[in-house]
């Protein structure tokens, strides 16, 4: 399958928990936030990390090979630092949440998009399409 496909269809399914958590910050009731966050667990934690290991240890490796490695290196520093703040924002006492929540979302969604609108439409123009597809693990 083509390797921009599944990750943008990964961040489709990300980006609803990132929404609904920004949403229940707006409201600032801690409890709710609490709430969310036990809901998102799962897509924020395991499957953010799985997501972040196929684009580091995969997909990005192969798109330098074509586009250069200067190009995919600020996609995986930002990684390492949506997952600090990922794993600070689970750690975190309540009061401290919100603010954390807050950071993880804007620092997420921006990656997201940056993604979807410079890193995979270069390799899209830039890749023949057979080297886009992703072999079975
Ligand atoms: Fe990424
Ligand atoms: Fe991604």
């Amino acid at each position: 399958m083509n390797a921009v496909t599944i990750l943008t269809q990964e961040h489709q399914k990300l980006r609803p928990f990132l929404r609904r958590m920004a949403q229940t910050c707006d409201e600032e009731n801690p409890d709710a936030l609490n709430t969310v966050l036990e809901m998102a667990k799962t897509a924020l934690n395991a499957d953010l990390d799985q997501h972040i290991d196929l684009e580091d240890n995969r997909v990005f490796p192969h798109f330098a090979q074509y586009i250069g490695s200067d190009r995919v290196k600020m996609f995986i520093d930002d990684h390492r630092q949506i997952q600090s703040v990922r794993d600070k924002l689970y750690s975190a006492e309540t009061p401290l949440r919100r603010s954390l929540a807050l950071a993880l979302d804007e620092m997420l969604q921006e990656h997201l998009d940056r993604e979807e609108n410079m890193l995979f439409p270069a390799a899209e123009n830039e890749m023949p399409s057979e080297a886009l597809e992703l072999e079975p693990d």
